[in-house]
């Protein structure tokens, strides 16, 4: 039995969602908090997706309120979590009876993420924000009620995720511009903006953001690629094609924007094969589980993606490769697994390089993702770490829509 009506009682998780979130440090000011007091998350949520383990991988059981009971799906939408809303860019909850394997491709981001962004964004009143991957409208709704709708304009690459958001954005009661669309090219005819959140990361910032948001604005956005490194990075908006700012705190991921995705990693085999050498690893399989190392390894090997493999009763082997170089690197466990071994083969030696990358920052005395820069100009971007001599690393050079490659393309 319910003690409050619905309303009531989503309304009492709000605050309690609200006065948790502040006590993390997360929720700091009072007009997000208005905004998080106000916005109905179940509107946006109205079936979402719990992982789990199966025996072959990760399961998605699909949550719906008429299975569960109101006042436990209530609480499950104000808990500070992801919700998971879509599997393989068209798969919903309310499709399947029962658990299934899938990669999430949309999401309501968790509540402490979004506002923590919003606080770090910190629009003042009047300002014009363009949000870059709408998901469900949960963080759209939620700009919508701190600035107005006129001032908010949101684009989602997915026509089912679109849809949905702009039924649950309308019947909260917001009327913000939105757009179904790559929002890697932004949003020419209503800018230009204040600033940009991107819920989605990106490989490198798209120029079309950098002419649409006004000189002295901010992109929010995090950084990350195909070994799954990340960090967000708060820019500020220059002239003619510029930018440039800091990576902030926290172990901060996105889903990859759809075009930004890895090309398809179908038949590897040969470029395993090629001459190769091997040498023990000084950085082995803990750089893939450490946050900045991972950082690191994406800036060094951009073109790498990660990937684990395990022939019947052997050892896990882990690689980088690099589909378009033809370069790997494979980290093998010594016979008395007291190490690794990396052989490498192709034109880049990829574990020297992420290697060299580690050790820099290790020299540098190991200083957190807030000493990393990122400046943008129109022929280079490019990660500083800010110390005294600090290294750097270019970012994967832009190709626009029309010149993208084959594989480029093959990744929508
Ligand atoms: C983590 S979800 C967004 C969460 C959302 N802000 C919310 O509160 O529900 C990321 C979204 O980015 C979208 N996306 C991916 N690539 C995109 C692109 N190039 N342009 C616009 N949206 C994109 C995905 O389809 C997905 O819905």
């Amino acid at each position: 039995m319910t003690d409050h009506a619905p309303d009531d009682r989503a309304a009492r998780l709000r605050e309690r969602l609200a006065d948790r979130l502040e006590n993390a440090g997360l929720l700091r000011s009072a007009a997000w908090r208005a905004a998080l007091t106000a916005v109905p998350r179940e509107v946006f949520v109205p079936a979402f997706f719990r992982r789990g383990d199966g025996p072959r991988g990760t399961l998605w059981t699909p949550a719906l309120p008429d299975a569960e009971g109101t006042d436990a799906w209530l609480e499950d939408v104000y808990a500070d979590e992801t919700l998971v809303t879509q599997l393989d860019g068209g798969v919903h909850p309310g499709d399947v009876d029962g658990p299934v394997g899938g990669e999430p491709t949309s999401s309501s981001t968790l509540p402490g993420l979004v506002v923590r962004m919003l606080e770090d964004l910190a629009p003042k009143d009047g300002a014009r924000v363009l949000e870059i991957g709408t998901g469900t409208g949960y963080s759209t709704a939620l700009m919508c009620h701190r600035l107005g709708s006129d001032h908010v304009t949101s684009i989602e690459y997915d026509p089912a995720a679109a849809a949905r958001a702009r039924t649950a954005i309308t019947s909260a009661g917001y009327t913000p511009r939105l757009i179904h669309g790559d929002g890697l090219l932004g949003d020419e005819e209503g800018g230009p903006y204040d600033h940009l959140i991107a819920t989605c990361s990106v490989r490198t910032i798209p120029p079309a953001w950098l002419r649409q948001v006004t000189p002295g604005g901010t992109i929010l956005t995090t950084v990350s690629g195909w070994l799954s490194g990340s960090g967000l990075a708060r820019l500020t908006v220059g002239e003619n094609g510029t930018a440039e700012g800091r990576f902030l705190p926290g172990m901060v991921s996105f889903m990859i924007a759809r075009p930004h995705a890895a090309p398809a990693l179908d038949d590897y085999s040969d470029l395993l094969r090629q001459p190769s050498d091997e040498r023990p690893a000084r950085h082995d399989r803990e750089v893939f589980q450490s946050w900045i190392p991972l950082f690191l390894a994406q800036l060094a090997a951009p073109g790498a993606q990660g990937l684990s493999t395990r022939a019947d009763g052997g050892p896990w082997l882990y690689h980088a490769i690099d589909v378009s170089s033809g370069s790997f690197a494979t980290l093998t466990p010594t016979s008395d697994e007291s190490g690794f071994l990396v052989r490498q083969g192709g034109p880049h030696r990829l574990w020297d390089d992420i290697e060299a990358a580690i050790d820099a920052w290790e020299t540098a005395g190991s200083p957190p993702q807030t000493a990393f820069t990122l400046t943008v100009t129109p022929t280079e971007q490019t990660v500083r770490l800010d110390t005294p001599d600090g290294p750097s690393w270019t970012l994967p050079t832009w190709l626009p829509p029309a010149r993208r490659t084959r594989t480029d393309t093959l990744a929508r």
